[in-house]
Formats: C-alpha cells, structure tokens, sequence
C-alpha cells in the first residue's frame, strides 16, 4: 500500500510544522503529506490544533517554525492570496459573501478574479449546474438559509477552477439533511481537486472521508480510514467516545 501510494504527486507538506501562541503549543512539529486527489479530514478535540494548523496552510497565520511545501513551492510565509493564486480554494470560518448580490452574481465575481469576463460567465453557469444552484441562482445571498450560504460559498471557490480546496467546518451549524448534501457536493469537488476538510461532524466524515488525520495535543495521532480510528483505543481515548 504505502509503495503505491508514493507514486502520487505529493501536494502540501509539511516538516516540522509549529505554531506557538506564548506557552501554548497550538502546532508541534507536525509532518504531513497530501497527495493529489485525496479527500483527507482533520479530526480532533476541541483545542487540539486543526484551525490553527489550517490556517498555516493557508496563509492565516505565519507558522514559528517548519515548513509548508504546496505543489513544490515553498509556502510557509506567503499570503492568503498568493496561496489562492496557485489554484488553492479556500473556505474559511469567516462569511465570505456579498450580501446584497444575487447567487449569480457572488460567482460570477469570484470566477471573474482569475478569468477573463467570457471565461467567467461560463464557469458560472457550469458551477451552479454542478453544485445543483439553479433554483436559487437569482436570489440574494442574504434571503438564502445558513446552509444555502454554505453551498453558494463551496461555488465560489469551485468557480476559481482550484486543483486543491481546504474547508474548515463546511457543515457546522447544518441540519441532517443540509450536512448530506454538503457531502454529496464535497464529493463532487473531489472529483477535480484534492481536498482537506477540517470537521467536528461524525457522521459527515463517515459520508466522505477516505483517510483521516487525527489531530491531538497539537501533534497528529494517527491517520488512517475512519473505520480504523473507530476501532483504535487511542483515538477512542482522546476524541471518539461517545462520538463512535
Ligand atoms: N490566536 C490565538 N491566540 C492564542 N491561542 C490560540 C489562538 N488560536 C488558537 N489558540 C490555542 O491553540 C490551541 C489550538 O486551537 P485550535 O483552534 O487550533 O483548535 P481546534 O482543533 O481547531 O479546536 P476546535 O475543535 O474547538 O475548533 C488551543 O489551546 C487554543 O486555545
Ligand atoms: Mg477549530
């Protein structure tokens, strides 16, 4: 398995990777390895470092010490959009949405940073055919549910044509029903790029994961399918419980 698996383009990777707030080691010393097309989760308790080593990879923080290595280039200190520039999609914590513009029109601006305006418009209409949109493509953002919101924003970042997207808790706040589309769109995404999903939610990793890292104390546990991380006793121990 692993000879296999050493033949895919490796995409991030980190070495030594630490992020330090004062005394509190929110990162220590993580090596991780993405390959292209990987659907990876971030799972862990609360506080055990998955925002903040997100945020490393995306340019939100600017790590104290190791390396990000994205697509060969050396990341570690670059800018939220010059990560962006490379092809990467990201969807943080923060709204990312113009209120007053309809579904359409958030796209059409998101597509339109990197294309041209021709480009852009096609891509807009292929996105809300392949995110299912078209239904409520002409509304304002602002009329739109919480997970509406969620779904219109996962379509701007495909718009963007990315070949790797990073979601930090795409289904936080999401009922049953809203959490099972996310993962079929999430599926859909994967189908073109590689992903890293960072969430809370079982029962959504169950939907979509393949591997998973689990993340504890700021250094990575295991990684491994969610089926192994249910049976591990560790993993059980520090995050699953009552979760599994
Ligand atoms: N900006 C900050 N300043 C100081 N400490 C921080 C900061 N951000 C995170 N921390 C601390 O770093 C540790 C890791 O936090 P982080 O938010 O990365 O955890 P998490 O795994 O995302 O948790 P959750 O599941 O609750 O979202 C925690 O102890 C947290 O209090
Ligand atoms: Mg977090």
């Amino acid at each position: 398995m692993s000879r296999k698996r050493d033949k895919r383009e490796v995409i991030v990777e980190t070495r030594n990777l630490a992020m330090h707030f004062g005394g509190v080691r929110a990162v220590d010393q993580v090596d991780f390895t993405l390959y292209d097309k990987e659907l990876r989760c971030l799972i862990g308790p609360n506080g055990a470092g998955k925002s903040t080593f997100f945020k490393c990879l995306t340019g939100q923080l600017s790590p104290t010490s190791g390396e990000v290595i994205i697509r060969g280039q050396d990341t570690t200190l670059a800018e939220t959009h010059e990560i962006a520039s490379l092809g990467v999609g990201i969807k943080t914590q923060v709204p990312n949405l113009f209120d007053g513009l309809s579904v359409d029109e958030n796209i059409w601006m998101s597509a339109r940073r990197w294309k041209n305006s021709k480009r852009a418009r096609s891509l807009t209409s292929e996105t809300i055919e392949r995110m299912n949109l078209g239904d409520m493509r002409r509304k304002t953002v602002n009329q739109l549910s919480h997970g509406q919101r969620q779904w219109v924003e996962l379509g701007m970042v495909v718009a963007a044509e990315p070949w790797l997207v990073l979601l930090d808790e795409p289904a936080a706040g999401m009922t049953h029903e809203e959490t099972a589309r996310t993962a079929e769109l999430i599926k859909e995404i994967n189908t073109q790029a590689a992903l890293i999903v960072v969430e809370h939610d079982m029962q959504f990793i169950r939907m979509i994961s393949q591997q998973v890292t689990v993340f504890h104390e700021g250094q990575i546990l295991m990684e491994d399918t969610m089926e192994a991380i249910s049976k591990d006793r560790r993993a059980r121990e520090v995050y699953l419980g009552s979760r599994a």
